[in-house]
């Protein structure tokens, strides 16, 4: 193919006009096999093999991926010569010179590997959030990086589904505002800066309803429940400011989301007025074929266009056919139009025009002493202590401490799933680490259990057992029937407790696990998910009483995998109606229905009294506010970092809602003795929900607001929602 002489003159260069502006001057100037080219995205772009498929305008944008699973596949890395030889036919040979747009999965951390969104969700903490966002990006651009397809904010219910790990729980206001937090860290307040990646609200929608916890399956949902539950956290992010979105590749109801005009290009496009890209997920456009909703590529192609789904990733359908279909009449010029423009303000706005190439090349984007300092407070954070019998702190000057269990000596597996640039080697592993501390004080088994493990747990004062899930059981296709505890590791359990010593239970997971006989077995439960690079030093700090354990549980335990799903979504039924009732006369004959674990859940290493809620007004107007106080005390006698937590319930309304939901919840430190009034700017907007006609509606009557350091220990005050007060 020869090259194109550049046009003399490209008006869109000039970064003084407006957006909007240089787009249609662009757009001005493209022909419909240029427009089509802007919709087509590849995985891992060679820049010889394509150069001239990225000099004829052909290629809008590649991923690096390991695969079309890759959440636990290693490849070789982003290499930056690649992305900039690339870009170079982008921006020097083609001939309007559209520069590529650049993708990769960096979901908790790039080289510095935080932890695992379900633990950075435990944090409750949203500027921490922000911090790993900011960290992530900084490092990722140095790759030439430019965009990321995170926070993943699938609302959450399902154990078994292995990608509730990259989630941030199950509430739409604690995911929203998490992904908020990431949002702004990844984004900044502008893009274009060189320390920034786009970021992409994933996976839209109803995705963590996947069938029975299986990956990719059906999903059966009414809109009513997706608008007041699982669409909530994406206009969250919506609101943020998030530049891109990513189609799911459930369907809903029986159609396909790349295929959902009324969810894509009707609420998300049209109600919620979002002016980003909305991408496909990894041949999300080819699978309609598979869905059996679309005969061929072509139909498939067809249907994903008009749903409003923008750049084609990795399934090479709308390079293929987008031009036929236009010219034959088929498909409207101006869908195309509209998807090219999204394509471009994403550009435009990244400001990959003015710097198409990696920021900062040949720089160093190895972890450094700041970057490993956010990872260690996400990861503390993430630490959710949810028993303790006294145990823990241990004391650092005292006794003997055997270590033991399959995490001893890791530093990969305790990076979590979707941690492509993280490295082992980075990882503080917790047997070091826990050395560092204690000395001579601590054994350390190695990872096998045997007789002799079992002596050295008879001689120690106190046992630690590093229990749980390795990272390659959860993430994208990796679902399990059962949410126990991987082969063997009860058993280990049970020998270790038989000695009847002091036995502390670390668990690493990327999901909710049946922990009932951990439980039972255990003084100490510490869950601390795939902590990341900090892992190590994390424990060791929690475990030593340096930092009280603060995390919260962000997704309900059930009682067994023969539980799931059970929530806080959990709606009230015509025959149970409280929730008390409906635990005990059951929905089942074999087994009491309470949570194991409940939402919100996590201890500290002393104890907070909480008083009963006021309200400063029993009646609050549809466009009004009340201020909620409650009093914690903290009664013990150590410090803490409280999670007070704010639920409601709607005890009359159109349609069923949840009997709690999270809506608020303040962070706060309490010196021994301390008492602290917390109090709540509560809005009526709050209880606005989707009614029978799906509209957002306020009512009139109560509202019961809920305080307490979980879902299940709350404090009520009631209040009335009425016109005119
Ligand atoms: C996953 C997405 C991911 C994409 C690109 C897909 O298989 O579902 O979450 O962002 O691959 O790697």
């Amino acid at each position: 193919m020869t090259d194109v002489p550049a046009l003399p003159v490209r008006p869109w260069l000039d970064a003084t006009r407006p957006v909007e502006e240089r787009i249609d001057l662009l757009m001005a100037e493209m022909t419909l096999a240029e427009k089509v080219g802007q919709t087509h995205q590849v995985a891992n772009i060679d820049p010889d093999a394509d150069a001239d498929a990225i000099a004829a305008g052909r290629i809008s944008s590649s991923l690096y991926a390991s695969g079309p699973t890759g959440g636990n596949e290693r490849d070789e890395g982003v290499l930056v010569g690649n992305i900039d030889a690339a870009q170079r036919h982008a921006v020097e040979r083609s001939r309007l010179g559209i520069p590529l747009l650049f993708g990769r999965d960096v979901i908790h951390g790039h080289r510095t590997v935080c932890p695992i969104p379900l633990g950075i969700a435990a944090s409750f903490d949203p500027y921490i959030a922000e911090q790993i966002g900011e960290v992530a990006a900084r490092e990722a651009v140095v790759d030439g990086v430019a965009w990321t397809f995170t926070p993943m904010v699938d609302i959450s219910e399902e154990p078994r589904w292995g990608r509730v790990a990259e989630s941030l729980g199950e509430t739409p206001v604690l995911s929203g505002r998490l992904a908020a937090g990431l949002v702004r860290g990844f984004q900044g307040d502008d893009p274009s800066e060189p320390d920034r990646l786009a970021a992409c609200a994933k996976h839209f929608a109803g995705y963590g309803l996947a069938a029975g916890g299986r990956d990719y399956d059906t999903v059966s949902v009414g809109e009513n429940t997706l608008r007041n539950l699982h669409l909530r956290p994406f206009k969250a992010a919506v609101d943020a400011g998030v530049m891109t979105v990513m189609a799911a590749f459930n369907d809903v109801d029986g159609t396909p989301m790349h295929a959902h005009e009324h969810l894509i290009r009707g609420v998300l496009k049209g109600e919620w007025g979002f002016d980003g890209m909305v991408v496909a997920d990894w041949n999300g456009v080819g699978q309609l074929v598979n869905a059996g909703v679309a005969a061929d590529l072509r139909e498939a192609a067809a249907l994903a266009i008009r749903a409003g789904v923008d750049l084609d990733m990795c399934g090479g359908a709308y390079l293929a056919h987008l031009e036929e279909l236009v010219r034959s009449g088929e498909v409207e010029l101006g869908l195309v139009d509209d998807a090219v423009r999204r394509v471009l303000r994403l550009k435009f706005r990244l400001g990959l025009f003015e710097r198409p190439y990696a920021a900062r090349p040949g720089a160093s984007n190895a972890p450094t002493p700041e970057s490993r300092a956010v990872a260690l407070r996400a990861a503390q954070a993430a630490h959710v202590l949810v028993q303790n019998d006294g145990v823990l702190p241990l004391d650092p000057s005292a006794g003997s401490v055997l270590l033991s269990g399959a995490f001893v000596d890791e530093g990969e597996a305790l990076l979590g799933t979707w941690t492509l640039d993280g490295r082992g080697e980075d990882v503080a592993r917790p047997g070091a680490a826990l050395r560092e501390r204690l000395g001579d004080r601590l054994t350390v088994a190695d990872g096998r259990f045997s007789d002799v493990t079992l002596q050295q747990a008879r001689r120690a004062d106190t046992s630690v057992l590093l229990l749980g899930e390795h990272p390659s059981r959860s993430g994208e296709a990796q679902s399990v029937t059962d949410i126990r505890l991987p082969h063997g590791q009860l058993d280990v359990l049970r020998a270790v407790a038989g000695l009847g010593k002091p036995l502390v239970a670390v668990v690493y997971t990327g999901r909710p696990l049946d922990l009932s006989e951990v439980l039972d077995l255990a003084d100490a439960v510490l869950v601390v998910w795939h902590p990341g690079v900090e892992a190590g030093t994390a424990l060791a700090s929690v475990l030593l009483g340096d930092v009280e354990p603060h995390g919260r549980l962000p997704m309900t335990f059930p009682l067994s995998t023969g539980h799931i799903p059970t929530s806080t979504h959990q709606r009230p039924t015509g025959r149970l109606i409280r929730a008390d009732v409906d635990h005990e006369e059951g929905r089942y004959i074999d087994a009491l229905t309470y949570p194991r674990l409940p939402f919100g859940l996590g201890l500290s290493y002393t104890e907070v009294d909480y008083a009963a809620p006021t309200a400063s007004s029993s009646v609050l107007s549809p466009d009004g506010s009340v201020t909620l106080t409650v009093t914690v005390t903290n009664t013990g006698k150590r410090p803490c970092r409280e999670v007070v937590q704010l639920y409601f319930r709607d005890p009359v309304a159109e349609v069923t809602r949840p009997l709690v939901e999270l809506t608020d919840w303040a962070l706060v430190d309490l010196e021994p003795g301390q008492a602290r009034e917390v109090t709540f700017d509560v809005q009526a907007e709050q209880f606005a929900y989707a009614g029978r006609d799906l509209t957002t509606r306020i009512d009139e009557g109560d509202i019961i607001l809920l305080t307490g350091p979980d879902s299940a220990r709350l404090q009520s005050v009631t209040i009335t929602m009425k016109k005119d007060s």
